[in-house]
């Protein structure tokens, strides 16, 4: 098909927040799969998305593999970092995460998409509560951009998505 630009994106968060999953959405629906398993270090997915030619890194989470994510900064685009919203426990992990994340010299400037995900959780927290548990207001230094989603159906994850595009095309 037609590609655009190679862009690279990095996506990021704790384990079992939904990465893989909303990554599986991106896909065009005859390669979504929906039995998605913890990820193990990290994948690599090319995908073709709203003239962008994405080569994806779907870093996994788990607390062991964690220091792998800084060996990507570098030649990332763009970061999609996402949020189990009914995750309210470890939220302040993922502040800890993200912070630590975006001090990191080799992240200068890059645009930050941040999933809500899980929005059909019914103790899932509205994406204001979580920008504000994340402290995403002071956030000055990179475009940003928090949209809520549900990995299962897809929804939310096509319009974060173009949001990362308009910052990268
Ligand atoms: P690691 O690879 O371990 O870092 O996890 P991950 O962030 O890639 O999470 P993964 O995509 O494996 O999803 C973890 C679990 O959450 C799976 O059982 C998914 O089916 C489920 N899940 C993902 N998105 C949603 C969502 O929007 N709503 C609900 N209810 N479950 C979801
Ligand atoms: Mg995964």
């Amino acid at each position: 098909g037609i590609s655009g630009r190679k862009v690279n994106v990095l996506v990021v968060g704790l384990d079992n927040s939904g990465k893989t999953t909303i990554i599986e959405r991106l896909k065009p629906r005859p390669k979504q799969s929906s039995d998605v398993v913890p990820t193990v270090g990290f994948t690599v997915e090319e995908l073709q998305k709203g003239g962008l030619t994405f080569t994806v890194f779907d870093m996994s989470g788990a607390g062991r593999y964690r220091t792998l994510w800084e060996q990507y900064y570098r030649e990332a685009d763009a970061v999609i970092f996402v949020v189990d919203s009914a995750d309210k426990l470890r939220m302040v992990v993922a502040r800890d995460e993200m912070e630590h994340m975006l001090r990191h010299p080799n992240l200068r400037k890059v645009p930050v998409l941040y999933f809500a995900n899980k929005k059909d959780l019914p103790v899932a927290m509205p994406p204001v509560e979580i920008a504000q548990a994340l402290g995403l207001e002071d956030i000055k230094d990179r475009p940003w951009q928090i949209v809520p989603s549900n990995g299962l159906t897809g929804e939310g994850v096509d319009q974060g998505v173009e949001w990362l595009s308009e910052r990268l095309g």
